[in-house]
């Protein structure tokens, strides 16, 4: 017998009607960019390694779990964890002249990490990115669009944490007190911790292991440190938030997962998800990212949102369900002749979805596949319609039976019935 294959651990097949909701979800953060002027941007799955090692040198996300090879070419490739260093190696690349440069996103990330409900190796993300403004209220209105989105499919248990983690300014002196206080309880710390110590103090804090915590919760924390630059500059962006009844919490050890972020960091987290893979969306500044790409100094901010998670959350709370892909109407074809071909054509190009029978079966077969084809309406192609140049038009849902419509008039009746039962 011959093997079967699976598609890889840690990816899916996303079906329908899950595709359609997928669409959906996309189609309802397309429209939120829009309405913020925010352009797509499609960018490369694949990138040179570099773009990444430059932007995550010491994150799991960049050592650990990406997906790197060499192409036939002997070049190193690496598909891509997530997508802001991708658009912010576009920005340099291509120098927009207006500033600052906002964009839009969607599509697959690969990270090779341990698959569990919620943590694939092969996910989704939509995301904003913004170039060439550190205007605290970018910030705010980066921060709110997510919030909003979040609120356009129905969702109500998401809170948002927020920190800073300050800037070349302010880092010196909170890392030395950072490093000084962990090597100190260097100790009690996992092994882990230790060695990510020497490499970069702050990724401690991202610790989820047990052994760890005691220690983290009582480091020096990142906003105790800021300037009062930096310290004014989180301040308006709170109050931004507050005057917009946008409620968060300060999580001051919230670090995230990337080494670029600088001053406003943030999480969305779902209350309806279990602890581990809650994290429904993440983002923040990342200032320093567009000069360690080789372009000016530019500041940055943005977020990528977790589809398949986000879609994990609307389940838990019973919201934006999707029905997929339901036809207006069915053809159910019993005489055959390359009739319900002809029919098929001419309602789809009255802009009616028409699906239909095949393969000569019998009409009790097609009635069955109409009524699971959940379409409102049937149109049934019988000997005496044929002979008459009419078809029967049977309503599936609602209580108005069947009616015989002349095939001519069938293109304006259907319409006018579908946009009746639309309203
Ligand atoms: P991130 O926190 O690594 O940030 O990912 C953002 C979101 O993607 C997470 O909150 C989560 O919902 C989802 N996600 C991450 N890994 C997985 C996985 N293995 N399976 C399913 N969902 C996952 C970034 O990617 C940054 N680029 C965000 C950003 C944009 N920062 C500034 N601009």
């Amino acid at each position: 017998m011959v093997a079967k294959f699976q598609a890889l651990k840690g990816t899916r097949d996303i079906m329908s009607p899950d595709s359609e909701r997928q669409r959906a979800l996309v189609d309802a953060f397309a429209e939120q960019a829009r309405l913020a002027g925010y352009g797509h941007i499609m960018s490369p799955i694949f990138e040179d390694l570099g773009v990444f090692l430059r932007v995550g040198g010491s994150t799991d996300v960049v050592t650990k779990e990406m997906y790197d090879f060499e192409d036939k070419d002997g070049k190193r490739i690496a598909l891509r964890p997530e997508l802001t260093a991708s658009v912010v190696r576009a920005f340099v690349q291509h120098n927009p002249p207006s500033l600052p440069w906002k964009v839009w996103y969607e599509g697959p990330q690969f990270r090779h990490e341990k698959p569990q409900a919620g943590r694939y190796r092969q996910f989704s993300q939509v995301g904003i990115e913004v170039l060439g403004s550190d205007d605290p209220a970018v910030d705010i209105e980066v921060i709110t669009l997510g919030w909003r989105f979040y609120q356009s499919l129905g969702m109500s248990q998401v809170s948002l944490l927020l920190n800073s983690l300050g800037d070349e300014t302010c880092r010196p002196a909170y890392f030395a007190a950072l490093e000084e206080y962990l090597r100190d309880n260097a100790a009690n710390l996992s092994e882990k911790s230790v060695e990510t110590l020497e490499k970069n103090p702050l990724r401690v804090l991202d610790s989820k292991r047990g052994q760890d915590q005691e220690i983290v919760a009582g480091a020096p924390i990142m906003v105790d440190y800021l300037t009062e630059e930096t310290g004014e500059h989180f301040a308006a962006v709170r109050e931004g938030l507050d005057s917009l009844g946008i409620s968060y919490e300060i999580s001051p050890r919230l670090v995230r997962g990337l080494d670029y972020y600088t001053r406003t960091t943030f999480e969305f987290a779902s209350t309806a998800l279990e602890n581990a893979q809650n994290a429904v969306g993440g983002g923040g500044r990342y200032d320093g990212l567009a000069e360690s790409l080789g372009g000016k100094p530019t500041p940055g901010i943005g977020f990528a949102l977790g589809v398949d998670r986000i879609l994990l959350a609307c389940d838990a709370e019973g919201v934006f369900e999707h029905a997929g892909a339901v036809p207006d109407v069915f053809i159910v074809d019993d005489v055959g002749g390359g009739e319900a071909t002809v029919l098929a054509d001419q309602l789809r190009s009255h802009g009616i979805a028409a699906d239909r029978g095949f393969d000569g079966r019998s009409m009790k077969a097609q009635m069955k596949v109409a009524n699971r084809s959940n379409a409102p309406w049937a149109i049934i192609i019988g000997e005496t319609e044929q002979a008459d140049g009419t078809v029967t038009l049977r309503d599936m849902h609602g209580d108005t039976g069947q009616t015989l419509i002349s095939r001519d008039d069938l293109p304006n009746e259907l319409s006018q019935r579908l946009g009746e039962t639309s309203r």
